[in-house]
């Protein structure tokens, strides 16, 4: 699959990410309620002189975790060590890491639900109850070890919190789900790029981008990479409006923010699939895109938007998604 401009996955070239990535919470725009009730949970927990409860962050990707959990460990003073769900392999993956932590450690553990089901049970105790127990050996010649660990702070990020098992998802005492940005939002984040990358772009500029952004920091912030081009090579650096619109209309970026795999994927399920209800699995093979990409990337915001329906019979395209895409339902008069 190329890589689309406007995917909420991280890409390589993102490592311009990491210098966008605010550290402190108040610097963190939007996502008002996670935010006010992690400042106090974090702040009690300092009080007490206790880590801070294991926190799971959910929602789409581009949203914030990653950049929210290095933020939580900042703000606690605290040290972070990080391993990703798809990597870890076998136990002693897991069990490397956990048995290097120190006391008030974070743990971030993103991409939490590809982690083995079999393995993910060595976190109950040590999320529990701080300690590591693992059997080590093979069939007939294996034994039980525990390990103490010192006390620490588990922060998970997941696209799917419903992939999570029971006893896993339990484990978190404060679980906090991540919403798309409004307009208003992104534009805020939006001129704080063009300030750290010290480029200039005019308050219409600004809040075009964000609203073609689909509710996305990364999305926004991606836009605005590749439109600081348009303005350079076409303009003199600065972003107007006129650069902006010219940008985006060439990157086939529309008015919601959809590219040609949203069009793709609405034209499907109106044309071949008569407006559904039709299966996600149908659409998928359909349009040549995994279940998991549209479930995760595109489904949500088009399900936020109202272009989208899901049933228990399964997608349907709305009468926005006909006005949008400028296609005649059958039955009614255009
Ligand atoms: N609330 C926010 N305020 C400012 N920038 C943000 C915010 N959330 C995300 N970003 C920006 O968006 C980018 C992607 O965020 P990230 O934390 O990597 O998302 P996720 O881990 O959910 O996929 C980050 O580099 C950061 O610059
Ligand atoms: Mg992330």
């Amino acid at each position: 699959m190329d890589e689309r401009v406007i995917t909420n996955h991280q890409l390589a070239e993102d490592t311009f990410e990491t210098s966008l990535r605010p550290n402190r919470i108040d610097e963190y725009i939007g996502q008002t309620d996670v935010k006010e009730n992690l400042k106090i949970f974090i702040k009690a927990a300092k009080i007490r002189e206790e880590v801070l409860d294991h926190v799971l962050l959910y929602g789409p990707p581009g949203l914030g975790k990653t950049t929210l959990a290095f933020i939580i460990a900042n703000e606690l003073g605290s040290d972070v060590k990080t391993i990703s769900g798809p990597s870890i392999e076998k136990s002693g993956d897991l069990a490397a890491v956990l048995s290097n932590l120190e006391s008030g450690d974070v743990l971030f553990i993103d991409e939490i639900h590809r982690i083995p089901r079999f393995i993910e049970e060595i976190l109950y105790s040590a999320m529990e109850d701080f300690s590591l127990d693992i059997i080590i050996g093979s069939d007939g010649n294996s034994r039980n070890l525990k390990i103490d660990l010192p006390p620490f702070t588990l922060v998970g990020a997941t696209t799917r919190a419903g992939d999570l098992s029971a006893p896993l998802r339990d484990r978190f005492g404060i679980v906090s789900k991540l919403q798309y940005y409004n307009t208003e939002e992104l534009t805020t984040i939006v001129k704080r790029t063009s300030r750290v990358l010290d480029i200039t772009i005019d308050d219409e500029a600004a809040s075009e981008l964000a609203s073609r952004s689909r509710g996305t920091p990364r999305v926004a912030n991606r836009l605005f990479k590749r439109v600081r081009d348009f303005a350079l090579v076409k303009g003199n650096g600065h972003i107007n409006k006129e650069i902006t619109y010219q940008a985006l209309d060439a990157l086939k970026v529309d008015k919601l923010g959809l590219d040609d795999t949203d069009y793709q994927l609405l034209k499907a399920i109106i044309e071949k699939f008569n407006g559904g209800p039709v299966g996600i699995e149908a659409i998928s093979a359909s349009i040549g895109e995994e279940v998991t990409t549209i479930e995760d990337v595109y489904e949500p915001y088009l399900l936020q938007t109202g272009l989208l329906k899901r049933t228990t019979r399964g997608r349907v395209a709305t009468d926005a998604a006909y006005e949008h895409l400028k296609i005649a339902k059958e039955g009614t008069l255009f």
